[in-house]
């Protein structure tokens, strides 16, 4: 049964018919894909669950969601000044980053992107900050900066516990990276430590940060309402200015402060089991194929990472059953891995477009001639699974909205998921309006926090420390 109140919310969450010749097999493939869909009721109990992990997290109590405290009491004012090295690590690419601030702007930006072979991400954690080391000293050598002490933000995108505004100890790596010597030490300190054994530069580690800080603290020079910072990408998270006064684990002496952001580090919501009503099986395969099992529940629905894979896992599955590709082979479509999430965000731009050619042009790539049937399921499963990632991700930004409770919001976002997915950003505006009636917001794109937010932050940090000492 439905509650009045929630008519608009089912009808808006509904995706488009599967269009099969075959009324039987259509049946099947709807029916096996009806555990991906939500009723409005379902969406209530996710948002319902989040706000309760928000607030378990917050009061240190045990929840997937570690609303961990980044000390960053204040955003930018337009007075950070100078000469700031960013580093952005969270991808295969490790991007070294010189900033030159003007009254709060970035006037000059530099930028190098270094590779990160898989030995290093995966293997022990101590040649792979010595990699991070030499990285930096190239670019700096490079610029000739190596006499200038360098004021340093280190963007380091995966969870952190942190002790003070330079202090993160890595909880467990996540997306592409695990290296498990290091997982319970400060990077920090691990980055200070390869830096001095090069000895070959000054460069000054004053913060670190995680993307959606960088991201949030980027997007409020662009926009003084911005209180949130999402990322939507390979992996996905969401951070937001909480009340001070609400903020349980401040381990560093206060001043006074008002505010401060609140990295929630979502990606694991659910691992405790808080998220299994909504678990199907097409998960829990995507799970185990996966590098680090039974953990980031979340991030596995939603995020770059893992749509693709969940796509696949449910076409692999309909094949198997004899509901798809009756007529021709899917080939190396259906391989572990095979089918990335941007071919999932080009697949839909159909459902955008209204025809078949982007799916078309997919499945030519792995030598699939298909017929009409599979074209357009293929097209339908990449639309549930995109269509239940907005609605995640919606659910959470509604409960966020309500915890924040000011007048108007904006909500800075990042990440290539967001960016190219093609129909992401409006499903999402229309279903936070519905979930968060009343509430004032806006999603605006934001670029390259991890490296301006960065800079940005380690100029807070030197503010901050001429301020207290
Ligand atoms: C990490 C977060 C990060 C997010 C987006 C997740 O896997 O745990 O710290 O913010 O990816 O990059």
């Amino acid at each position: 049964m439905v509650v009045p109140a929630d008519r608009a919310l089912q009808e808006a969450i509904q995706v488009a018919p599967l269009i099969f010749s075959d009324d039987v097999r259509r049946q099947k493939i709807e029916n096996r894909l009806e555990q991906m869909r939500f009723s409005a009721a379902t969406v209530r109990r996710i948002q319902n669950v989040f706000k309760s992990e928000m607030e378990k997290g917050i009061h240190q109590k045990i929840s997937s969601l570690q609303m961990e405290n980044t000390y960053i009491p204040e955003l930018p004012n337009g007075t950070e000044e100078g000469l700031f090295l960013a580093l952005d690590l969270g991808g295969t690419n490790f991007r070294v980053i010189l900033l030159e601030l003007v009254n709060g702007v970035a006037v000059r930006e530099d930028v190098k992107k270094y590779h990160i072979d898989s030995e290093f991400r995966m293997g022990s954690g101590i040649p792979l900050f010595d990699y991070l080391a030499e990285c930096v000293s190239d670019f700096v050598i490079n610029e000739g900066l190596q006499d200038v002490e360098l004021p340093l933000g280190f963007t380091f995108s995966f969870p952190m516990i942190q002790h003070s505004l330079d202090v993160g100890i890595l909880a467990t790596w996540t997306k592409s990276f695990n290296c498990p010597d290091i997982v319970g030490k400060d990077v920090v300190q691990l980055l200070r430590d390869a830096l001095d054994r090069r000895g070959d530069t000054r460069v000054n580690v004053l913060a670190i940060l995680n993307d959606t800080t960088g991201t949030l603290v980027q997007g409020a020079t662009q926009d003084s309402n911005t209180v949130i910072g999402l990322i939507l990408g390979t992996g996905s998270n969401a951070c937001y200015m909480e009340r001070a006064d609400k903020v349980e684990h401040w381990e560093v002496e206060r001043h006074g402060e008002r505010e401060v952001i609140i990295d929630i580090e979502w990606g694991a919501f659910g691992d405790n089991g808080v998220l299994d009503f909504i678990k199907t099986d097409f998960d829990r395969e995507s799970d185990a194929n996966s590098l680090m099992v039974n953990s980031f529940t979340f991030e596995k629905y939603i995020s770059g990472k893992y749509l693709g894979e969940v796509v696949r896992v449910i076409l692999a599955k309909l094949t198997k059953e004899g509901l798809i590709f009756v007529n021709h082979s899917p080939g190396g479509l259906l391989t572990t891995g095979n089918l990335t999430t941007d071919l999932v965000s080009h697949i839909e731009q159909d459902s955008v477009d209204g025809d078949y050619n982007s799916t078309r042009e997919v499945l030519a790539k792995f030598g699939i001639i298909p017929d009409d049937d599979d074209l357009s399921a293929v097209q339908y499963v990449c639309e549930v699974a995109s269509n239940r990632a907005a609605l995640l991700v919606s659910a959470c930004l509604s409960m966020l909205l309500e915890r924040i409770d000011k007048e108007e919001v904006t909500i800075a976002v990042d990440g290539s998921l967001y960016k190219h997915h093609p129909r992401l950003e409006g499903w999402m505006n229309q279903y936070i309006s519905l979930l968060a009636p009343g509430r004032k917001f806006k999603l605006m794109n934001v670029e390259d926090g991890s490296g301006k937010g960065a800079a940005l932050v380690a100029a807070i940090a030197q503010r901050l420390k001429k301020r207290f000492i």
